[in-house]
């Protein structure tokens, strides 16, 4: 497929870009057709899905293109409510892409759930708990499987146990961590039925092991799936010239410069690296949006690995090689996705994502949303370190405003144009410039 088609795909209309999909055959003609007339979840299925339904809300969908991941091209779809963050990728997804593209590897694809048992604040029970769990991994292990023996049919299954303990406020907490591969699905379900099979079985056992004077020494608190999944591991880089960076009266070595600069500072100021990890998730969350996954798991996973050393620092850093003149960035994190299961079989918008991306596995998923995730960062460190975040964010942002006090029709791209060349793209400037454009064509 030529890459040709994507170009200014941004300054098609709706109808142009659904043509192009259509004969680039990344969607059937009944589909555009579909997308043409506005279908999406019907109030029936919103109905089963959630409680208390009364109606359904809409998000944008819009498309990063030709994003190239390990040699291979991507269309990747974006829900957001947010403008300039499809914009943004495109750019710096393009940037990356017209090279040698983003490398990804999945680290490590397990999902991890805990078991908590309590039991007494005493080093002596702590230690016959840990000899007890490193003793019986194996029967844990199959306690898990006998729980949800459907995963075993798919390859996947319970792999690994471990125990920790803590002291806290006079109280022993006593936990067992599960490490299961399940495969396509994110698995939470999957997990919960494992973890309390092996919570209440483990508390079992293990009084009867242990306790003194038959009473017993442990109480089963609670068992479930981690948002913790640091065994849940992509890793994507790129590495791009620094001249492909350069802005007006800007040269791209400065800008990589800069941008080696701007994430030092993640590493450092708290402050500075959750704007830094805000910018990442602003694609991140909408791919993982866009494909029915749930990004709450998502957003927890990211910030509780961002903080993986006792401090929280910025998940993407990036360095600047200047002998070579080369950016080289990367980005670590846990992206717990699936392709299966929740509601990502029954979306009708989830569904078209997955027609778009090309019914990815899930490994090949996660590697696609981390280069997303990069080039998010990549668009907006660049953006900040030379003309600043306002021109380009708030440009498109600018028609927001406009359709806030009340441009209609052709009238929201005028006042958009209008206000961006202002110097405030506010509410009151919007009224003032609504009001002129309106007289203006009163007295025309
Ligand atoms: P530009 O240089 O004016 O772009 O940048 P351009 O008009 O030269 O177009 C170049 C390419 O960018 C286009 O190629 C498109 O791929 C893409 P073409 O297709 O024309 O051959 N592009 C667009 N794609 C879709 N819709 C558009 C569009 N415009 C350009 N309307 C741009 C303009 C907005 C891309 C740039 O200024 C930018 O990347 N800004 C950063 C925006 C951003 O990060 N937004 C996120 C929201 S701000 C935030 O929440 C995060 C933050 O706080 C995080 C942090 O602090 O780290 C900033």
């Amino acid at each position: 497929m030529s890459k040709k088609i994507w170009r200014h795909f941004h300054k098609k209309t709706l109808a142009e870009r659904w043509q192009v999909l259509e004969e680039a055959g990344i969607l059937a003609a009944e589909t555009c057709q579909s997308l043409a007339e506005g279908e999406g979840m019907s109030l029936e299925m919103a109905d089963q899905m959630i409680e208390n339904v009364i109606t359904t809300y809409q998000i944008p969908m819009g498309l990063s293109l030709n994003l190239k991941v390990n040699d291979k091209a991507y269309i990747v779809p974006m829900v957001t409510e947010e403008p300039s963050v499809v914009a943004a990728s495109n750019f710096a997804g393009q940037i990356v892409s017209v090279g040698s593209g983003f490398q990804a590897e999945v680290i490590s694809r397990l999902m991890t759930g805990q078991v908590c048992l309590t039991g007494p604040d005493d080093p002596n029970t702590q230690k016959a708990f840990a000899d007890w769990v490193s003793k019986h991994q194996e029967t844990i292990l199959e306690w898990a499987r006998t729980a949800y023996p459907a995963i075993l049919k798919y390859g996947g299954g319970p792999r690994a146990v471990r125990s920790a303990y803590y002291s806290y406020q006079e109280r022993g907490f006593y936990l067992i961590y599960l490490d299961v591969d399940t495969q396509e699905a994110m698995g939470a379900n999957m997990m919960n039925t494992m973890l309390e099979a092996v919570k209440e079985q483990s508390c079992l056992a293990l009084n009867q092991a242990l306790a003194e004077d038959d009473k017993p020494l442990f109480d089963p608190l609670m068992a479930i799936l981690s948002n913790h999944a640091d065994q849940c591991l992509v890793r994507v880089q790129c590495d791009i010239p620094a001249r492909k960076l350069s802005r007006p009266g800007l040269a791209g070595s400065l800008v990589a410069q800069r941008i080696a600069y701007a994430s030092d500072l993640a590493q450092v100021d708290a402050y500075r690296a959750a704007t830094h990890n805000k910018g990442i998730m602003n694609g991140i969350d909408a791919v993982v949006l866009a494909t029915g996954n749930d990004w709450r798991a998502i957003e927890a996973g990211a910030h509780s690995y961002a903080v993986k050393d006792g401090a929280y620092r910025g998940l993407a850093i990036w360095t600047y090689d200047e002998n070579n003149e080369r950016l080289k960035g990367e980005l670590c994190l846990p992206l717990a996705v699936g392709t299966v299961g929740g509601s990502i079989g029954i979306h009708p918008q989830a569904k078209l994502s997955q027609d778009l991306l090309g019914h990815l596995p899930a490994q090949e998923l996660m590697q696609v949303i981390a280069a997303i995730g990069l080039a998010q960062n990549l668009a907006a460190l660049r953006a900040l370190v030379s003309e600043g975040i306002q021109s380009g964010h708030m440009a498109l942002h600018a028609r927001s405003v406009a359709i806030q006090v009340g441009a209609e029709g052709e009238e929201v791209a005028q006042l958009a144009k209008a206000l961006a060349e202002s110097t405030n793209i506010n509410q009151e400037t919007a009224r003032d410039l609504l009001a002129d454009l309106r007289q203006n064509k009163t007295d025309e």
